[in-house]
């Protein structure tokens, strides 16, 4: 039996992915397998009311941080019409989303991935309630399946500490459907990795990830970058288990330069750099090269840097942000994150 009215609400996390994700097929597939740090403190909380209404179909009303927010309704329409074969239940309802972030509004950082995966929670919130089924591997696989829908990486964001998302010969269970949890051996040291995120440009992207995976169909370089992408994650895996910094920094750093170059390379191109993303950079090589620390950068489709390194080395790491690179962030900006357990109920 439906009720009439039901209410779920959870927080999702954001996640940066290692080894990244760029190109996709039709039904939202990935053209080659990534793996992603959950992230803890960049998280959306999105609160669904469902009421069930006298006339058919589905119907949604939206806020964001508390106002309404036309412009990411095409976004959800598009989500739902997607989802609706697997949940036929959600027929017949009105749908009140609530939803914010944790993170400033306009930083550049992307909430697709937090905002998709929270709101995919909240709907198996409710076929879970129908069916009488539990909060379990099922569940989350399902929900995962479904934010992948709403956006690619969404289904990398549920649970932690790492997650990897599309088929991989070195990982049992590995989808391109939905995301998996890491389960190996994990090194010690990334148990408590941080990610401080250096807020440079605090823009609108200026390509939104649809075109840019659309960019890597007839890319030149295409399949070598997808191989490439099989290759690092198998050498990431191993780096999980035996803790070999150099190598982590070694492919992380260069997993985001060559996201970075597929933009530069394809037709029409981009940079989506900009100088102080690269001052950045040189500036963690050149702390690097003098200190012996493990910091290393990645990037998202933006610029906008992330500093991933262990907690061990948090106070020289934040001194050293502190220091030299709080200049290039706008408004001397940056956001305080670390690995990550995946979505709360909230
Ligand atoms: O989930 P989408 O379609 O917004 O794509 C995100 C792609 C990157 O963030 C650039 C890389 C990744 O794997 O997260």
């Amino acid at each position: 039996i439906l009720p009439d009215t039901f209410e779920s609400t959870w927080s999702s996390p954001s996640n940066i992915a290692l080894v990244k994700y760029w190109g996709k097929k039709e039904g939202q597939i990935p053209a080659n397998p990534s793996i992603s740090f959950t992230l803890d403190h960049c998280a959306t909380t999105t609160r669904v009311k469902f009421t069930r209404k006298e006339t058919p179909g589905i119907s949604f009303d939206l806020l964001f941080e508390g106002e309404p927010k036309p412009s990411f309704k095409p976004k959800i329409q598009q989500f739902i019409d997607r989802i609706l074969p697997y949940m036929e239940f959600l027929e017949g309802y009105h749908l009140e989303i609530d939803t914010s972030n944790s993170f400033p509004h306009s930083s550049g950082i992307a909430s697709s991935a937090s905002g998709m995966s929270a709101l995919a929670l909240c709907l198996m919130s409710l076929e879970a309630a129908l069916s009488g089924a539990e909060e379990d591997a099922n569940f989350y696989k399902k929900a995962s399946f479904l934010a992948r829908l709403g956006s690619g990486s969404a289904c990398r964001s549920l649970e932690g500490p790492l997650v990897s998302w599309g088929q991989h010969e070195h990982i049992s269970g590995s989808s391109d459907l939905y995301g998996t949890p890491y389960r190996g051996q994990l090194h010690k040291t990334f148990l408590d990795y941080r990610d401080t995120i250096l807020l440079v440009d605090k823009g609108q992207k200026q390509v939104s990830s649809t075109v840019g995976h659309g960019l890597m169909h007839g890319h030149p370089y295409a399949e070598a970058r997808f191989e490439q992408a099989h290759r690092n994650l198998a050498e990431l895996l191993e780096v999980l288990q035996n803790g070999d910094s150099r190598a982590f920094i070694r492919i992380v750093e260069s997993e985001a330069l060559t996201l970075h170059a597929m933009m530069m390379s394809s037709n029409p191109y981009f940079i989506l750099m900009k100088p102080n993303t690269l001052e950045i950079i040189n500036k963690v090589w050149d702390f690097r090269e003098k200190t012996g620390s493990a910091l290393c950068f990645t990037l998202d489709a933006g610029a906008n840097v992330h500093l991933l390194y262990p907690g061990s080395e948090a106070d020289e790491v934040m001194k050293f942000i502190e220091d030299e690179l709080v200049d290039y962030c706008e408004q001397g900006q940056y956001i305080c994150d670390r690995i990550g357990e995946g979505a709360k109920r909230r």
